[in-house]
């Protein structure tokens, strides 16, 4: 199509009014489109701030069974579960990941009890139980795959078990998505959405996350062997095509604003419902240079979620989530 000529077409006529403007807008942010992650601990009544992350704390179950319920009620269709664990429960086989009454599972059951009209979403990756702070079992420094998915197929079980409605492998090992998807199928979980950190890179920006689960200190070495390298693009497409393939219902981008290119070809590529994940160092940026007057917060927090509606995602995993949903009214 050729453009007309100036003056037959004059772009400032559809952004002369807000009316206008609303009109022709081809993208909009919702409260639909949100998930809320949120941090658990263990206790009662009481939270902890994460200092990287302003605003952000670990909550008690029954505190977070609260936050549940608000989220709720501002249309937020969608929590996910991150839980704080305790270092006498790290140990290097990981076996409190798939405690049928471990932290999360506790929790997962609290919301589903309490406020069983918003979903629940949870990690699976061993890392918060991991004595090294890996997504997977180490062997002599190596991060062992098979025996692996063999635990993560069993701590998915366990939150099926628990309720939870979505499943965010979050690990990265090769060959996970189809088997937790057979195993949930002979158990009878057959409405267990699987929503796969298909597309997740080796990345910085995840800094004030491992202080908030508390892995930061534990970490050996870095994710390297099983998290994307930043400088690749087509193989976030054949990761995707290949979780999709094996039974995931939707997949994710993370990080989300450095990797928007990611987000777009994806969603351009695949019918599949892409989500993107605005990780910890993305909030925590935002939030530092807000508290410094050097960026209005609200207006960043609100443009930043609307560019991954632009490049075609169906939702955004964010901190902002309870903010955004109050500030949409
Ligand atoms: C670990 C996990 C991470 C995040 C979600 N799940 C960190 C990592 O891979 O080291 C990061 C989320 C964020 O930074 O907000 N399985």
């Amino acid at each position: 199509m050729t453009i007309g000529q100036h003056p037959a077409t004059r772009f400032r006529r559809t952004k002369a009014s807000p009316s206008l403007r609303r009109l022709v807008r081809q993208t909009s942010l919702g409260v639909d489109d949100l998930i809320w992650p949120a941090f658990v601990r263990d206790g009662t009544d009481d939270e902890t701030p994460v200092s990287s992350m302003p605003g952000v704390s670990r909550l008690t179950i029954d505190r977070v069974v609260k936050a549940a319920r608000e989220a709720a009620d501002l249309g937020v269709p969608a929590i996910c579960l991150f839980p704080y664990i305790d270092a006498s429960f790290k140990t290097e086989t990981c076996e409190d990941a798939w405690n049928p009454d471990n932290l999360s599972n506790r929790a997962t059951r609290a919301i589903k009890d309490a406020v069983p009209e918003i979903a629940v979403m949870t990690d699976v990756a061993l890392d918060p139980y991991n004595i090294n702070g890996h997504d997977g079992i180490v062997r002599d420094g190596v991060i062992v795959n098979d025996e692996s998915v063999e635990a993560l197929v069993k701590m998915a079980l366990a939150q099926a078990d628990a309720g939870a409605d979505i499943l965010g492998p979050s690990d990265m090992m090769d060959g996970r998505i189809g088997a937790m998807r057979s195993a949930l199928e002979s158990a009878g979980h057959t409405n267990t959405c699987i929503l796969s950190y298909a597309a997740k890179y080796a990345s910085a920006f995840y800094g004030p996350f491992r202080d908030a689960v508390g892995a930061s200190g534990l970490l050996t070495g870095d994710k390297k062997t099983y998290q994307m390298d930043p400088g690749n693009s087509d193989e976030a497409l054949r990761l995707i095509e290949r979780d999709l393939s094996e039974g995931a219902d939707m997949v994710m981008v993370k990080p989300g604003m450095p990797y928007l290119d990611i987000c777009q070809r994806a969603s351009d590529t695949f019918g599949a419902p892409v989500f993107a994940y605005q990780v910890s160092g993305e909030f925590a940026m935002i939030k530092a240079a807000a508290a410094n007057g050097w960026v209005d917060g609200d207006k960043i927090m609100i443009e930043s979620l609307q560019a991954f509606k632009r490049a075609g995602c169906a939702g955004i995993l964010t901190y902002f989530a309870c903010d955004v949903a109050r500030a949409l009214g």
